[in-house]
């Protein structure tokens, strides 16, 4: 893909999420009626944070930056506060716009600061991971974490526009570039299974962030989070079927870990633990064969992602995923695939099937 391609997303109002290359370009327009802006990215985005505010200055804006902690350090209450503060001290008025320059956390945080400045302007994501163009910077899931789990405080407030600058990747650490495609493939098993033979038939080269197939993914990965979002925007099932919650495919198990891990290991390497964990569960209760299961082992190892997790935690496990919001009261409610690209939910399994999946993703 050389030439850069918009797909457009409509949920709460239309915006544009842009894949390509040298992109930047598009900001003063995204940024068109507002006075000021506000970069909010981490210390190693400032060299580019530092190139967009002096482009926007030139184009008329008034521009500043909001430094904030890498990844999920990112997320949390103080650091948003920090941010509220220097939105406050710069006069930031209902008609300015926030850019989050950064992965998928200061994505989630800087979408989280424009849902509730002033109760909500509007925010461009510039994602630079794999995983914040294809999940974080789109959709409009916005929030921090606390001590009580991730994500648990947020609000939906859509982007005004998104752009996935496939030039950022090209410096990422291939740890980062790999992590991000769990959300691929994890939208290969739930919807796309093209993705899925694509990754299959052409092993490494779609991690190569100078070829054309990572574009190209990232792109169908995106466009089947336009799908989902246009529908079930605020994931109550609108639309029938799971609708928006078929996302969190992995993740119910995945931020458990993260969490027992204390946000420690890196997102997608948590969820592709968890597609893994919910596999063999669907497998123990009849809905996928065992190679299935092994298809999510292969495509996740053959990219380098960890399937297995230690094997002595499953009480803590348990209680992370209680508080989990896919859990509904008390009961624990799983995204399953019942036969590949078939996301279901599974309401209470079986406690004795649950602890039966993790001895089956244990090292
Ligand atoms: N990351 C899942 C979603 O956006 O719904």
């Amino acid at each position: 893909m050389t030439a850069s391609y918009t797909i457009p997303v409509t949920a709460e109002h239309e915006y544009p999420v842009i894949i390509g290359r040298g992109l930047l370009g598009e900001l003063p327009h995204l940024c068109a009626g507002a006075q000021r802006v506000a970069i909010i990215h981490s210390a190693v985005l400032t060299t580019s944070a530092e190139a967009i505010r002096d482009d926007l200055h030139d184009g008329g804006f008034e521009c500043f930056l909001i430094e904030v902690p890498a990844s999920e350090d990112a997320k949390t209450a103080p650091v948003a506060s920090f941010a509220w503060e220097t939105l406050g001290t710069c006069g930031f008025t209902r008609s300015d716009v926030i850019v989050g320059l950064g992965g998928g956390a200061t994505t989630d945080l800087a979408g989280f600061v424009a849902a509730t400045w002033l109760r909500g302007v509007k925010v461009i994501q510039i994602p630079t991971t794999v995983l914040a163009m294809v999940d974080a910077a789109v959709g409009g899931k916005t929030g921090i974490n606390s001590d009580a789990g991730k994500n648990l405080i947020g609000s939906f407030h859509s982007p005004h526009g998104v752009l996935c600058d496939m030039n950022a990747l090209d410096s990422l650490p291939p740890h980062d570039l790999l992590s991000g495609f769990a959300e691929v493939i994890k939208v290969g098993f739930t919807h796309d299974a093209s993705i899925l033979t694509d990754i299959e038939d052409r092993g490494e080269a779609c991690i190569d962030p100078g070829g054309d197939l990572l574009a190209d993914l990232v792109r169908r990965a995106v466009q089947v989070k336009a799908d989902v979002v246009a529908v079930d925007f605020k994931e109550t099932g609108e639309g029938g079927g799971v609708g928006r919650a078929a996302l969190n495919y992995g993740h119910t198990f995945g931020h458990a870990i993260e969490r027992v891990e204390s946000y420690r290991w890196r997102h997608g390497a948590a969820i592709s633990v968890g597609m893994v964990y919910v596999a063999e569960l669907a497998r123990l209760g009849g809905k996928l064969t065992e190679s299935d299961v092994q298809r999510h082992r292969d495509l996740l190892e053959q990219l380098g992602l960890p399937t297995t997790y230690a094997g002595d935690r499953w009480d803590q496990l348990l209680s992370a995923m209680q508080v989990d919001k896919k859990a509904r009261g008390s009961v624990l409610r799983f995204v399953i695939l019942n036969g590949l690209q078939n996301p279901v939910f599974w309401e209470g399994p079986d406690p004795a099937l649950l602890h039966a999946a993790y001895g089956a993703v244990t090292a």
